[in-house]
């Protein structure tokens, strides 16, 4: 969600801050801001909107000194203006600090402040905290952090600076990542690695109620009681992206993540798959053979995107592995007390690794004893770092808001965990090897899928004045129905809402008119004719009906009024391959309504917050 980098070292801290801040601006654009410092003054510049407002207002008011810390925002409190941008700084202006995360208790803090003659000059949460450190500051900032945040209930990623100690910069974390980073010209400060790519050379990650304190040339970190603590100096490259996160040719990373899907499903699998033993392997499991074979039941839990790759991993998990699955939206998990027994993995899927509802929903797993593992992409993110285990994904850095190539990939790391559970049960070498062989073909088959692309404009400038979409399938293919409509609503601002096909005589048919498209995902397959009855009965209504269906099929091209093709691939495939058209759709319809594909209106890459 929001973003920090704070640097204090050898060199003008402004490039080095705006540039950390681009590299952080896709995960919350609302605003962003600066504060850096030079002999006794700090020098604060902020600015709604994207980044660029901030890049333009720092060229006319340059922000001197090689201290600094910064900050691009995802609101929680308070809209999107200037005055609630961070940095935030106290009331004799002496403390400035940036804060990703909640404040819970701030209300009944802000009571206090205020009682006490606290004036406020924003609608944040944040704010609480900036004068919470200036009052028990008196010349230790680290002491003073640690005080304030001993008042504190929520979760914070936090930087503070304070101008009778120049060149001092005080982090801490609970709840939201932060980590160091050391290079040659100075210390480093960010809430995410790839931040500090090309400027650190050394990273430590903060764990939670650690505090840390930065000079140009020293670092320390310490543990809630201030005490030294324990930490592990790490390349940064371990944890850094391992593709490059530029636009390239494409005009949007949304569409080259979209083309990225064949290497990066081939990248999930390198080195995974095992033709001798007809299964996979995975380094991270962290699981033995016997373990494996004791698990009865898989609890799947996730947001998003990674919750519709989580549903489509029970279908395969049932039928692959034959081990009963249930999936559950983390935000609601973590509250529930479900009866888990002792033979049950928590499977948390996640890109960012960093969204807080699933991280919640993986501690109070743990808390209570149970295995868990994770499917995630982003390396040394909060949840790849606390699972038992887990599975990279390798897709490379998602930076478009709207997730694609990483749905896929998770659908296809669940395939393979599908088979390396199966072939420890009932599913013979045989049956093993077929699995194998399908993965094997499928980045050729995505390939295929994406020569769909010019047809899906010709479908999408037909309904992109559309104000309702359904899309409807089946099996397989309903996680992918709810997937393609989150895909539609959030870039495209359209209404769209997914469903099981034969579920929409049950209430949403009453929708469908002619202006309401109905997308039926219809490639050839075991419910291939229930899904055409559910078609018919859309278009006895008047319904129009776009078809993604398998190439050259005359029966649906009879009944739709728009097919797109996709090519054949077995059942347990078919949301990886008919995810790209849908994908595209959403991509092609949203463009053409003008809407910032990359960056949506409201919404933000890692939800770090509840
Ligand atoms: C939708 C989207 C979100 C994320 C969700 C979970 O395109 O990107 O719905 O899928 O916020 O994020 P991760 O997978 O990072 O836990």
């Amino acid at each position: 969600m929001c973003g920090i980098v704070g640097f204090t070292g050898r060199r003008e801290a402004s490039p080095v801050l705006l540039e950390g801040l681009r590299r952080l601006e896709y995960r919350g654009y609302d605003s962003a801001g600066l504060v850096t410092s030079t002999g006794n003054e700090l020098h604060l510049r902020k600015k709604a909107g994207r980044l660029a407002e901030l890049r333009k207002h720092v060229a006319a008011h340059p922000a001197p000194g090689c201290h600094g810390i910064s900050h691009t925002r995802w609101a929680t409190h308070g809209g999107a203006t200037d005055r609630n941008a961070h940095p935030h700084t106290s009331t004799a202006g002496d403390i400035a600090l940036v804060h990703n995360g909640v404040i819970e208790n701030y209300a009944a803090l802000k009571q206090q402040l205020q009682a006490a003659g606290t004036q406020f000059r924003s609608d944040t949460d944040t704010e609480v905290l900036c004068h919470l450190v200036a009052h028990y500051y008196q010349g230790d900032l680290i002491g003073a952090v640690q005080k304030a945040l001993a008042l504190v209930k929520g979760t914070y990623g936090i930087a503070v600076m304070a101008k009778g100690e120049p060149g001092l910069i005080v982090g801490a974390r609970l709840g939201s990542p932060l980590v160091v980073g050391i290079g040659t010209d100075g210390t480093y400060l960010a809430s995410d690695a790839n931040a500090l790519a090309g400027f650190a050379d050394k990273v430590v990650y903060l764990s939670d109620r650690q505090i840390c304190a930065l000079t140009e040339t020293e670092w320390e970190v310490r543990d809630h009681d201030l005490a030294p603590a324990s930490v592990s100096v790490q390349d940064i490259g371990a944890f850094l992206g391992d593709g490059d996160s530029d636009k390239g040719d494409f005009p949007h990373y949304m569409l080259k993540e979209i083309y990225e899907q064949p290497d990066a499903l081939a990248n999930a699998m390198r080195g995974r798959l095992d033709s001798a033993d007809s299964t996979a392997h995975f380094g991270g499991l962290n699981l033995g053979a016997q373990q494996l074979r004791q698990i009865d039941r898989v609890i799947m839990t996730a947001c998003g995107t990674s919750y519709h790759a989580a549903l489509v991993g029970e279908y395969l998990f049932e039928e692959l592995a034959r081990v009963p699955v249930e999936v559950e939206y983390a935000s609601e998990f973590r509250y529930r007390n479900p009866p888990i027994d002792r033979n049950t993995v928590v499977l948390a899927l996640t890109q960012s690794g960093e969204t807080a509802d699933t991280l919640a929903a993986l501690r109070e797993s743990k808390r209570m004893g149970h295995t868990t593992l994770a499917i995630c992409n982003a390396v040394g993110s909060s949840i790849a770092r606390e699972a038992d285990g887990g599975v990279y994904l390798h897709a490379g850095p998602e930076i478009g808001v709207a997730s694609t190539k990483a749905f896929t990939s998770q659908v296809c790391v669940l395939t393979m965990l599908a088979l390396y559970l199966g072939r420890t049960r009932h599913l013979s070498s045989i049956q093993g090897q077929h699995v194998i062989d399908d993965l094997r073909a499928l980045p050729d088959a995505v390939r295929k899928a994406l020569e769909c692309h010019d047809r899906v404009k010709e479908v999408a400038a037909r309904y992109a004045g559309a104000t309702n979409v359904l899309y409807l399938g089946r099996q397989y293919l309903y996680p992918l129905a709810l997937e393609g409509a989150l895909k539609l609503k959030e870039i495209s601002y359209i209404h769209a809402e997914g469903y099981p096909a034969a579920e929409m005589k049950h209430g949403p048919i009453a929708l469908v008119d002619e202006n309401t498209p109905s997308v039926f995902l219809v490639p050839r397959g075991n419910v291939f004719d229930k899904v055409m009855s559910n078609m018919q009965e859309i278009k006895a209504r008047g319904g129009p009906v776009i078809a993604v269906a398998s190439a050259g099929d005359r029966d649906v091209v009879s009944v739709a009024d728009d097919v797109i093709a996709v090519p054949d691939v077995p059942e347990y495939l078919q949301p990886v391959v008919a995810a790209v058209p849908l994908q595209l759709l959403a991509y092609e319809i949203a463009l053409s309504r003008g809407c910032d594909v990359d960056k949506p209106r409201n919404l933000a890459k890692s939800v770090t917050v509840e």
